[in-house]
């Protein structure tokens, strides 16, 4: 049999084969609501209009709603041979209303209703990728102020560099976050626009109103080139962009989970909850959500590239390429989804161990830029020569086995005659931390404005 909707040329229908590359039921199935909704404006606007009659027009309506309730009890048979999204539910509005459901393509495509559906998911997907960012956030801000006294080693090229506080370092992933949430708001700014009424690549001759249906469906506007709307997918790439930023994001800070879980660092621990054993060596606890949070950025950069590599080389207007436009965005945003849970989870979960992080802050001389910083606000050193003095006290602390804090005064006196008592007092890891009060600094009393910053800036 040839297809009701578009075979009146074709004598012979597809082969089995040809039947299943083509379909895209199997994925766009879950546009269902955004179809119907899209259908719904359409077919209200071609009434308004007088392009079609008000009963055809009302027998459409009740009938997208009743295909709508089938979808969503469970009812509705997908079928592979009515091969997409768009022609299940017109094929199924012909079964339940008759010759009327015929109307309702007038003046429209299926390259504008796709492009159209597609956004008006994305639309909703990002919005919902935006609460669950906030809700990532809000875990941190949390375990920020409760530890914006806390002090761990901070580390460049994972080796000791300085004291920091566990509520800054967690602030820092909140400000990532915050900037992928604002990747994604204008991305939405810039997808919220309507192709409907683009028709297949150059418009249409009936007189349709494109305010009306951007109105009802909450566009800002309708797109003012239909070439450009029916084949435009930057809208997608530039979601996807973002989203593999935000995985990039999500894959360091599963990185430190990994890291802090470990034995060498014991400065977390994940309670049962977040833990997996091994089946063979009965000692262990693994970070295993972590380790596939951060594996998981690879699949949506794929997603990202995927898209790309469908969109780059092809001519105006649509191909049917771009049918694969869906299934890179779909799965992006499940496995963000999933991911953000996880790390929310994580956050919340983690037990923090002081004790570790304490020890650890005693290794490594972190202090050494304080002692620098003490020749030259107290002695009027220049930075260099302090540099240079500093590094002469690491390596007499080294040979004798001590931490700078540990020097006599008379050892730092052979280094430079002025150095006095209260040189001990700003080697301190608390010191060093509490006196990093520059605007965006690790200090204590920094965290705890920049908590509060942050709860209004995000929260
Ligand atoms: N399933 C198609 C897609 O996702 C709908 C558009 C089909 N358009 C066409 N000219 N064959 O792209």
């Amino acid at each position: 049999a040839t297809n009701k909707l578009w075979g009146g040329r074709f004598a012979a229908g597809p082969a089995a084969i040809m039947e299943r590359i083509n379909a895209s039921i199997g994925f766009d199935k879950i546009l269902y609501r955004q179809d119907i909704a899209g259908s719904k404006a359409h077919c209200a606007m071609l009434v308004k209009q007088g392009i079609i009659p008000a009963a055809d027009g009302a027998a459409i309506q009740a009938g997208l709603d009743r295909v709508l309730a089938e979808i969503e009890a469970g009812q509705f048979e997908f079928r592979v041979d009515r091969e997409d999204i768009h022609m299940n539910v017109e094929a199924r509005l012909a079964e339940l209303i008759g010759p009327s459901a015929g109307r309702l393509h007038t003046a429209r495509s299926r390259n504008d209703q796709v492009a159209t559906d597609f956004r008006l998911w994305l639309r909703d997907a990002i919005d919902q990728l935006d609460i669950d960012l906030k809700a990532l956030q809000a875990a941190l801000i949390a375990r920020a102020e409760e530890h914006s006294g806390t002090i761990l080693p901070g580390m460049t090229h994972l080796q000791a560099a300085q004291p920091v506080t566990l509520g800054h370092h967690l602030l820092a992933y909140v400000e990532m976050l915050g900037r992928d949430r604002g990747r994604f708001v204008d991305a939405r700014k810039r997808l919220n626009e309507n192709p409907l009424g683009s028709a297949a690549l150059a418009g249409t001759p009936y007189p349709i109103d494109r305010d009306l249906t951007s109105q009802l469906l909450g566009f800002d506007r309708p797109t003012a080139n239909s070439l450009d709307a029916v084949s435009d997918r930057d809208f997608a790439l530039e979601f996807l962009a973002g989203a593999s930023i935000l995985g990039m994001h999500l894959s360091r800070l599963a990185e430190e989970i990994v890291l802090w879980c470990s034995d060498r660092f014991r400065f977390i621990r994940l309670s049962d909850a977040f833990s997996t054993g091994s089946s063979i060596m009965p000692q262990k606890r693994n970070p295993d959500a972590a380790e596939l949070v951060r594996a998981k950025v690879g699949r949506t950069l794929g997603n990202f590239t995927a898209l790309m590599m469908v969109m780059k080389g092809l001519p105006l207007a649509y191909s049917k390429d771009m049918q694969d436009d869906k299934e890179p965005v779909f799965e992006a945003v499940e496995t963000l989804s999933l991911s953000l849970a996880a790390m929310t989870g994580m956050i919340g979960d983690m037990q923090v161990q002081n004790a570790a992080m304490q020890q650890a802050t005693l290794g490594g001389f972190l202090t050494a830029t304080d002692l620098a910083d003490y020749l030259v606000m107290q002695l009027g050193v220049p930075f260099r020569e302090a540099h240079h003095i500093t590094g002469r006290a690491v390596a007499l602390a080294e040979a004798r086995g001590v931490r700078l804090d540990e020097l006599e005064l008379s050892d730092f006196q052979t280094l430079h005659p002025e150095i006095r008592q209260d040189v001990h007092s700003v080697l301190t890891v608390e010191g060093s931390a509490g006196a990093r009060q520059s605007f965006g600094g690790t200090a204590p009393d920094r965290v705890v404005a920049a908590v509060a910053q942050a709860k209004a800036r995000f929260l």
